[in-house]
């Protein structure tokens, strides 16, 4: 039980773990949830030692480790802890924003102007921006830490380049902008990625797809099939198409292109990662990379599978050339249904003409649901530019899918190719089901 200004109301610890040396508590109270930081006491005397250690840091570039082993034997254990905690936090990493970089339970963190850090944590997606009770209390300090966090990322803001995107190097995205020139508070978001790919099983464990729709998926990216996986902002794309890649025959290349690294394919012997190369300033736009230029190298590669993390533009193109002469592809899309996905193909500057969308074989779209799960919603099959919806989770729809059958029929005989395709999706979603039953899941709130 909690007071708070003079009412009784009911407040629940709804999940309690550690983040380094601090603890992180999620307290359920009426319908808000709070994301609570309790970090090492920070004691007077620890304070001034604080101080004295960074002054010698500065002065004389003592190593922090250094420091903090020479400053620890002058205290008791718990405040020793505290020391090394703060000095480490401030002189090493993201200040009053480390528990929040250091967390993998965040899906995202924000803050826009000074006051409470926000995020969105895994448990409680549906709850979107939760407040936590750590407070940034000025716009200097806001300034400050937006600076920190982006060049301790590796990156630099300034007046002049004000805006600007980076990737951590345990690969976050933080998103910063320094206030004056085009917004009235600095501000930042980080997106933090699943440190482990979620595997397909663990996506039919979740709920995002059944294991029969797991497996039309699966068959269809291995049998070299051309797929567009669509859906709005976070609602899962990225992370659908990466349990598909993993899902991968280990004799297959698979070849990624991306503008920002969010696939992970580290357990496939067979992965080889592209990454375009943005340009950072205007006056760096000669020596930038862009991904059509890596689709073509990728041709040369022999690639089994061609996956574009997100086609934007005229890499489209490229895709579809790869797609014509053999290769598969997968890709996503932001889109969230298929009359504007097929505007999108079509209009600029993706500008496919009918004939290249002909070639696209599947088109799979998910949302977030309210509560905050994700969920593969339809699925549709392309047949000579006539797209024909073989999935419907609302409508409870569920067709077999003709161009599996048809590429299944190539390499087997003796059986049709709707018995076969049947076939191969009961045998793989049984396989699914298996995994997805080992899968262990944290239940939400
Ligand atoms: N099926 C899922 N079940 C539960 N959580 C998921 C699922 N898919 C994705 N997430 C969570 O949502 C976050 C965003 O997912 P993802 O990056 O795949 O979305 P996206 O649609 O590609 O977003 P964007 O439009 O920004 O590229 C992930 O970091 C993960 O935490
Ligand atoms: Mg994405």
């Amino acid at each position: 039980m909690a007071e708070l200004r003079g009412e009784r109301r009911v407040s629940r610890i709804f999940a309690e773990y550690h983040v380094g040396d601090a603890v992180v508590r999620l307290r359920q109270r009426d319908n808000t949830l709070l994301y609570e930081v309790e970090e090492p006491a920070l004691t007077e005397k620890v304070r001034k030692l604080l101080n004295q250690a960074m002054d010698e840091y500065v002065k004389r570039g003592v190593e922090p480790e250094k420091l903090a082993e020479k400053y620890s034997r002058r205290l008791e254990p718990s405040e020793a802890l505290a020391f090394r905690y703060y000095l480490l936090r401030e002189l090493k990493g993201f200040s009053k924003l480390h528990v929040f970089m250091c967390d993998d339970q965040i899906e995202d963190f924000t803050i826009t102007m000074p006051g409470p850090v926000r995020l969105i944590h895994r448990l409680a997606p549906h709850y979107e921006w939760i407040e936590s009770n750590i407070v940034v209390e000025s716009d200097e300090e806001l300034d400050r830490l937006v600076k920190l966090v982006v060049e301790r990322s590796g990156g630099s803001i300034t007046p002049a380049n004000p805006v600007v995107e980076i990737l951590t190097p345990s690969f976050d995205r933080v998103a910063g902008v320094l206030r004056g020139e085009v917004s009235l508070h600095s501000s930042i978001t980080v997106r933090k990625f699943p440190r482990r790919p979620y595997s397909l099983a663990r996506l039919v464990r979740l709920g995002t797809l059944n294991s029969e729709v797991a497996a039309i998926l699966w068959l269809a990216v291995e049998l070299k099939c051309n797929v567009i996986i669509a859906g709005l902002t976070g609602s899962g794309k990225t992370t659908l198409l990466n349990s598909l890649l993993l899902q991968l025959p280990r004799n297959y290349k698979i070849v990624t292109i991306e503008e920002h690294p969010e696939i992970n394919l580290k357990d496939h012997p067979g992965w080889f990662p592209l990454y375009a190369r943005l340009p950072t300033s205007p006056a760096a736009r000669q020596t930038a990379i862009p991904l059509t230029q890596l689709l073509k190298a990728a041709l040369r590669h022999r690639p089994t599978v061609i996956a574009v993390g997100e086609a934007r533009a005229e890499e489209v193109q490229d895709m579809i050339t790869a797609a014509s002469v053999g290769h598969g592809t997968a890709t996503t899309l932001h889109t969230d249904n298929l009359d504007h996905m097929l505007k999108r193909l079509t209009s600029h500057p993706m500008n496919l003409k009918p004939d290249q969308v002909a070639l696209i074989d599947y088109a799979v779209f998910v949302v977030r649901m309210p509560d905050g799960r994700r969920r593969v919603k339809e699925i549709y099959e392309n047949m000579s530019g006539s797209w024909e919806l073989i999935y419907d989770y609302e409508g409870g729809k569920f067709k077999l899918p003709e161009k599996i059958g048809q590429k299944l029929a190539t390499t087997h005989r003796g059986l049709e190719p709707y018995e076969l395709a049947a076939l191969e999706i009961r045998k793989r979603a049984e396989q699914l089901r298996a995994q997805a039953r080992k899968e262990e899941v944290v239940a939400t709130v």
